[in-house]
């Protein structure tokens, strides 16, 4: 019988080789590099929160690209990571109050970038992954008036579902660009997408 996923599966580990190659933790790093070439992503950047960071390569990416113009990078997860010289990273749930706290402390400041590849645990039904997903997103863009600068990036995993297109309607209210983008990078048969957000426009006191 032939298998006829060896197209993806080929393309899957090419750039699962690349990575052992070049020393990213994990392939996911074409990703970013993808939506931070196409979007210019990290263009006069200093500061970023990566989000659903572990095992680590989209702050490995984030360190190379930010280096030499002091740069601060705060990488969280729910799961422990390896240290990354150049990221300050921090442990625990994004929607905990506490860990938001830490966020902020330890940011200094406001992000010029937030970037996303969270993912909730799957359960194989599409519809209820795809609905955390989602939700895991819009809370992330609702701490976006406390932590990222006017005129700032915001670029984010989403399993794309039916509520996809409200999440859309709440990013376009905050930012004056917003698309949705699909690196080669990412397998067609995986439901993930990237919204990719420019230019921030609500603050907090709107
Ligand atoms: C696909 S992995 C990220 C891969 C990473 N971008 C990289 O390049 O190595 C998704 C991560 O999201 C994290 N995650 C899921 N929900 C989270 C939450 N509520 N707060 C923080 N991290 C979360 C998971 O623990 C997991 O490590």
């Amino acid at each position: 019988m032939p298998d006829n996923n060896w197209f993806k599966k080929r393309v899957n580990d090419t750039y699962l080789k690349k990575a052992h190659k070049e020393n990213y933790r994990s392939r996911a790093a074409y990703k970013l590099k993808e939506i931070v070439e196409k979007y210019d992503l990290f263009k006069n950047v200093h500061r970023v929160l990566d989000a659903g960071a572990a095992p680590g390569s989209w702050t490995q990416v984030a360190v190379e690209e930010l280096s030499g113009k002091s740069a601060k990078i705060v990488a969280v997860d729910l799961i422990p990571m390896e240290s990354i010289e150049g990221a300050i990273i921090i442990q625990g749930d994004i929607r905990d109050n506490k860990i938001q706290a830490e966020i902020t402390s330890a940011a200094g400041g406001l992000f010029e970038v937030i970037i996303s590849d969270m993912a909730p645990n799957t359960s194989g039904v599409h519809h209820a992954d795809s609905g955390n997903s989602i939700e895991l997103v819009a809370t992330l863009l609702k701490l976006s008036p406390f932590w990222l600068k006017p005129g700032g990036s915001f670029a984010a995993k989403v399993f794309e579902g039916p509520e996809y297109k409200d999440l859309q309607t709440i990013a376009k209210s905050m930012f004056e660009f917003v698309k949705s983008f699909k690196p080669k990078a990412s397998l067609s048969s995986s439901r993930e997408i990237y919204l990719v957000c420019k230019n921030f426009v609500q603050t907090k006191n709107k």
